[in-house]
C-alpha cells in the first residue's frame, strides 16, 4: 500500500478530494469494517433500503433519507448500528458518498437545493431512473438526453456514476456474494476516481463491477425489454453486449 495512506483512514484522504489515490491505494480487499465509509441514501424505499442493507453489512456506515425520516425507524433498527435516518440535507451533509435512489422527477428539485454540496462530493451514485409514466416531463427530458448526461447537466463538475440503474431490487439480496460467478453491475462515469470509488464499493457487496464508459452510456443503463444491459447479467455477459451499444 501507498505509504502516504497507510495511517489515515478512507474518510481522511476523501476529504482531501483524493478519491483517485485512495483506491489505487487501497487493494479491494480491504475490510470495510476497519475503515468505513459515510454513505448517505436519498431516498430508502425499495432500491434504498435493500442496497443501504449491503454496504452498513459490509462494515459502512450508512444515513437513509426521505422527505418522512421520521418513516424509517424500522429499518435502521433491522439494519442495525451502522446505519441511522435523517433529512435530506442532513444526509447529504453526512456523506462522503451520496446515492441518489429516487423517482427522476425528484432529482431537479433535490438538485436545486442541494447540488452545491453534491457537486462536493467524491461520488454521487446514480441508481435512479426516468420513467416517463412516472417521471413526466423531466422523465422525458432524461431520456432524450440519456440520464447521465441530463444528471451531469443539473450538477456541472458532480463526480456522477451511474450504477445498479437495471437490477430489479429483489435481485441484490440473493446473488450479494454469491458463489461462482459474480453478478455484474454495469456502470459508467466520466471521472476515473468516481468510477473507482463506485466499482470499490460494488465490490465490497459482492458484485463484479463492470465499467461500459462514460456518462453517455447512462442511456443504456435503464430497465426495460429495450434496453440490453436491463436484468442479471454475469461480467463477461455485460461486456459482450456492451460492446455492441453505442
Ligand atoms: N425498484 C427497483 O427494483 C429499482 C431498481 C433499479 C433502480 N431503481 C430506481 O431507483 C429509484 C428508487 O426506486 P425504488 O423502487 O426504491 O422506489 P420507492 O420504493 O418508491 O422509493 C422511493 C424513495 O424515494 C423517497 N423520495 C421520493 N421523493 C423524494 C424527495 N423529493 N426527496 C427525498 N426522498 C424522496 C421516498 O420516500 P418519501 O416519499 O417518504 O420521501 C422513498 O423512500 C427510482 O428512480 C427507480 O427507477 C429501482
Amino acid at each position: 500500500m501507498n505509504k502516504r495512506f497507510q495511517s489515515r483512514s478512507r474518510r481522511e484522504v476523501l476529504m482531501m478530494g483524493g478519491a483517485a489515490a485512495l483506491v489505487a491505494a487501497l487493494p479491494f480487499s480491504v475490510n470495510a469494517a476497519a475503515a468505513p465509509l459515510r454513505i448517505a441514501t436519498v431516498g430508502a424505499g425499495k432500491m434504498g433500503s435493500e442496497l443501504g442493507k449491503l454496504w452498513a453489512k459490509a462494515g459502512h456506515k450508512i444515513m437513509f433519507s426521505t422527505r418522512h425520516p421520521e418513516e424509517l425507524k424500522d429499518l435502521v433498527a433491522g439494519v442495525g448500528a451502522n446505519a441511522s435516518a435523517g433529512t435530506v440535507a442532513q444526509a447529504v451533509a453526512f456523506g462522503d458518498v451520496v446515492v441518489l435512489l429516487v423517482p427522476y422527477g425528484a432529482i431537479p428539485d433535490l438538485v436545486k437545493e442541494h447540488g452545491k454540496a453534491l457537486a462536493a462530493k467524491a461520488l454521487v451514485l446514480d441508481v435512479s431512473n426516468p420513467i416517463v409514466p412516472r417521471d413526466g416531463e423531466v422523465g422525458t427530458q432524461a431520456r432524450a438526453m440519456g440520464a447521465g448526461l441530463y444528471l451531469a447537466s443539473l450538477m456541472p463538475g458532480a463526480k456522477i456514476v451511474r450504477a445498479f440503474n437495471a437490477i430489479g431490487y429483489t435481485s441484490l439480496a440473493p446473488n450479494a456474494n454469491r458463489t461462482g460467478d459474480l453478478l455484474g453491475v454495469p456502470m459508467c462515469g466520466d471521472d476515473a476516481g468516481a468510477v473507482a470509488l463506485a466499482s470499490m464499493l460494488v465490490r465490497e457487496i459482492g458484485f463484479e463491477p463492470v465499467v461500459v464508459g462514460g456518462l453517455a452510456m447512462g442511456k443504456h443503463l435503464i430497465p426495460g425489454a429495450d434496453m440490453p444491459l436491463s436484468g442479471n447479467h454475469t461480467a463477461a455477459e455485460i461486456r459482450q453486449i456492451a460492446a455492441t451499444l453505442k
